[in-house]
């Protein structure tokens, strides 16, 4: 095992957010990386019970980061470091409740830094949002010098914010902290639902025969990231001393189009209904994302590893796997995807 891996070996962490679609990942790497305890707080608010691995090793909390009965519980383990990964996610969940999305990524990080700072942990990982902090006009790709105020959503806003907290409480009380910006995530973990992402939404379309709806016009690209990869960079985050204090983009570095996408997974899961057009999401201003990940590669090492087929691949296998559970979790209200349904079904 490598050394950043073997790091971990004996020791105390708390994930918060550890049932959702990226914790999972870093909970099961972490708890196969041979650490005595990883402690998983979350609220179960956009995460499942089962999604939380099932080792020795790990401990689920259901609780939230809000609440200081929980906050004092799982401190009092005494974490050597922590991965903080609760949010209220994402955009279109923010734009509907941004109240909910100031409390939980403001002041539930606050609390974070403020009980990490107590208990004097090694290190404080931030789940930090490289699509938030770069606004909508920054150059490509994307590096980690620039940064925008001009941001389109209360979710945006809020991961900037977090960011900021992690700056204050590293120069005023020195945690250590690292601020790891994550660029659309995919992979096996995430559920598909209203407020969740365009891969496992698109999956979950094309397992049940529907047409894949686009918003836009299907020319817009995402820097799609291979779950596997942001947890590499996550466990390199927490051992690199180099990391400390810095914040760098865990992406692939690489651009795909919604429309070529869609029509790999719909050739991957044999699905023929094709995909349908529906309007623009008004806050969805970014017609181009592209990071660079040289700053990670030079800081702790990350060099992103698992091709977009391969990646793809495994996302689908995971919902083969696990399909009834997964068709019973997904939640779809009423709302932009409802709309978007609509169309489909008109079409
Ligand atoms: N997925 C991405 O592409 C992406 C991109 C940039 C940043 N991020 C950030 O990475 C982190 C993880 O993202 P994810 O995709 O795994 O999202 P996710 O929604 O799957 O995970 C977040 C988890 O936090 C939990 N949670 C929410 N409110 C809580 C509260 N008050 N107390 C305790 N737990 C609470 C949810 O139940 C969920 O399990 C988030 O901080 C997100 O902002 C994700």
């Amino acid at each position: 095992m490598s050394d950043y891996r073997e790091s971990y070996r004996g020791k105390t962490i708390l994930v918060t957010g550890g049932a959702g679609a990226i914790g999972s990942n870093l909970t099961r790497a972490l708890g196969e990386s041979g650490a005595e305890l990883v402690i998983v707080l979350d609220d179960l608010s956009s995460a499942v019970r089962w999604n939380v691995p099932s080792l020795g090793n790990v401990l689920f909390v259901e609780g939230s980061i809000l609440d200081e009965v929980e906050l004092k519980r799982v401190f009092f383990e005494g974490p050597d470091l922590v991965f903080h990964l609760a949010a209220l996610f994402a955009n279109q969940n923010s734009i509907d409740h941004p109240e909910t999305d100031l409390l939980v990524n403001g002041l539930g990080t606050l609390k974070l830094l403020q009980y990490s700072r107590l208990a004097g942990v090694r290190r404080f990982i931030y789940a930090s949002s490289g699509c938030s902090i770069y606004g909508s006009n920054a150059p490509l790709p994307l590096t980690e010098e620039f940064m925008s105020l001009h941001l389109s959503t209360p979710y945006q806003i809020t991961k900037m914010l977090g960011e900021l907290y992690c700056n204050f409480f590293k120069h005023h009380y020195e945690v250590p902290v690292v601020k790891a910006r994550f660029f659309n995530s995919y992979g096996p973990g995430e559920l598909p639902g209203q407020y969740r992402n365009v891969i496992p939404n698109f999956i979950y379309w094309a397992m049940r025969g529907e047409p894949l709806p686009i918003t836009g016009t299907g020319e817009e690209t995402r820097d799609f990231t291979y779950v596997g990869d942001i947890v590499d960079g996550l466990l390199r985050a927490g051992y690199f001393e180099a990391a400390v204090g810095q914040e760098f983009n865990l992406a692939s570095g690489k651009e795909t189009r919604i429309i070529d996408l869609a029509e790999m997974i719909n050739a991957q899961v044999g699905n023929r209904a094709g995909v349908v057009f529906a309007q623009k999401r008004k806050w969805d201003t970014k017609s181009r994302l592209l990071a660079s990940v040289d700053r990670a590669k030079t800081l702790i090492g990350y060099q992103p590893h698992t091709s977009f087929e391969e990646g793809l691949s495994k996302a689908i296998a995971w919902f083969r796997e696990n399909w009834e559970q997964i068709e019973a979790a997904a939640r779809f209200g009423p709302g932009v995807s409802s709309a978007v349904r609509e169309v489909s079904r008109q079409k």
